[in-house]
Formats: structure tokens, sequence, C-alpha cells
């Protein structure tokens, strides 16, 4: 009874350590990077990957071609998302969505570190999101390709404790991945990158801005299955419309 009493104070104590780590997380100002990386240094943002981006030779060029650049951060940005019942998606979606957001941040981590660590600070940011820190119904191979990026940051953290490395999960941003939604959930870019300077170089994985955070501690406080049992009937179905809808007018009038 004793022993029982001791492990359940011990998981409480945990439990109320995280809280506070969480708050205090919310308001800690981020580190001066300017001085962490050297005025002058490079941050290397991936975006397209092009055609062609499967073979080895393909990083080697991207390696070579910041030969004589300073590259201090190495942001892997890159990302598509695809929305719907798995078996409803075109394989071709499922396909691009695993050759887009898992096999280039692999690869450029791959040839990437080894140069970094050769600086006194380095960073390397990998955008994972929030539809990867639990299984989200209807993100399916979008949330499984995320839970991917984001154990890549993680690990990576362990193996190389010298570099700044960060798994930034956000929730939504107004982007052209979003349509530009705009609602109180859903945070402009900058903010996005001003979340993830405060947290860069302080943990290993975060939402980034404030908003973010709190959204991802109370979908995480939620029970897996009831949020995607309201997430597929009562939220989904809403919100993949009209990200159609965005979609058909986006594609209609360009
Ligand atoms: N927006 C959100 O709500 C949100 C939430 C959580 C996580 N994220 C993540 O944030 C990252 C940036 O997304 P975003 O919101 O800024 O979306 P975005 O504006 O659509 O940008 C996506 C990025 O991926 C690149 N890309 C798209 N299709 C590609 C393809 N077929 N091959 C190679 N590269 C391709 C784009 O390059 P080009 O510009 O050259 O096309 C762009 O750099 C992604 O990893 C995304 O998963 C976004």
């Amino acid at each position: 009874m004793r022993v029982l009493a001791w492990v359940g104070l011990f998981v409480l104590a945990r439990k109320g350590l995280g809280w506070l780590k969480f708050l205090f997380g919310l308001v800690r100002p981020g580190l001066d990077l300017t001085a962490r990386y050297g005025r002058g240094s490079w941050v290397l943002v991936t975006g397209s990957t092009d055609v062609g981006s499967n073979t080895e030779s393909f990083y080697d060029n991207i390696l070579n071609a910041c030969e004589g650049l300073d590259v201090s951060v190495v942001v892997n940005n890159v990302g598509v998302d695809v929305l719907g019942k798995y078996c409803s998606l075109p394989v071709k979606d499922v396909q691009k969505i695993i050759d887009v957001n898992c096999y280039p941040v692999s690869m450029l981590c791959h040839k990437f570190i080894p140069r970094l660590l050769k600086r006194k600070h380095a960073g390397v940011v990998i955008v994972s999101s929030l539809a990867g820190e639990f299984p989200m119904a209807m993100h399916n191979i979008y949330s499984a390709s995320k839970a991917f990026t984001d154990f890549l940051a993680r690990t990576l953290a362990y193996e190389y404790p010298s570099l700044d490395v960060l798994s930034l999960r956000p929730s939504e941003v107004q982007t052209p991945m979003t349509f530009h939604k705009q609602d109180m959930f859903t945070i402009t870019a900058r903010q996005c990158a001003e979340g993830l300077c405060r947290v860069l170089g302080r943990t290993a994985y975060s939402e980034g801005h404030w908003n973010h955070q709190l959204q991802g501690a109370l979908y995480n406080a939620v029970p897996e299955g009831l949020f995607n049992h309201v997430f597929m009937h009562h939220i989904a179905p809403e919100f993949i419309s009209k990200r159609r809808l965005r979609y058909f007018l986006k594609t209609a009038f360009c």
C-alpha cells in the first residue's frame, strides 16, 4: 500500500512539474539567435524539391551549392497535406505525401548535420505539425508523415546534443496550405516564425506560438478516442468541405 502511495505521489509530482514547465515555457523569452548563430550566417529554408529529388545526388548538389555559405540553421519547411478518409484519397496523393514530407527532410538532415556540427552553435528545424503529435483522423497519411518528422527531430536532438534541433509542431497557420484561413485558432506565418524563434535552442519540440501551445495542451488532455470521434463526426465534415470549396474557387479563377 505504502509503495502504491509513493508511486501515486511521484506520478502527481511529475504531472505538476510538467504543467509548471509548460506555463513557464509560455512566457519564457527566446534566446538571442543573432548572437548565438552569428550575424551574417545563413538560414537555409527548404521549399520546393522539384523533379529528381529522390536521388542522393540531388541533395549533394544542394550541399555543394551552399559550399561558400556559412549556414547556421537548416529549416526543413517543405510539406503538403491531403484531407479525407484514407481509401477515398487518390493513390498519387498518398505517394506525394510520403515523397514530399518524409524523404527530403531525411536526406537534408543526413547531408547537412556533419557540416553544422563544425560550428560552435547551429540549428536544425523540422516543421512537423500538431497533427503529428497524436493520430488525427481524416489527416491519416499527413498525420503519420508528421509523426515521422517529429520523431526524426527528437531522436536527432538526443544524438546531436550540441545542435539546436527543434521539431516545430504548429496547429493551423495562414498560408496557401490553409487557403489563408482566418480564425482565432489560426496564426499568421509571421507569428509562427516568431514562435519558432522563441523556442529554438530551448527545447527539442514545441508548437511554437503560445496560441498553438495552448491548443496542443488542450487536445493532448482529451482522450484520443474522444478527440477523434468529435473531430470525425462533428468538425471534419464542415472543415473538409470548406477546404474543398476554397480549393475549387482558387483553381477555378486562377
Ligand atoms: N499551414 C498550416 O496550417 C500548417 C500547420 C502545421 C504544419 N504545417 C507545415 O508547415 C510547412 C509549410 O507549409 P505551409 O503552410 O507554408 O504551406 P505552403 O505554403 O503550401 O508551403 C509548402 C512548402 O512545401 C513546398 N512544396 C509544396 N509542394 C511541393 C512538392 N510537390 N514538391 C516539393 N515541395 C513542395 C512549397 O514549395 P513552393 O513554395 O516552391 O511551392 C512550400 O515551400 C509544411 O511542412 C506543413 O506541413 C503547416
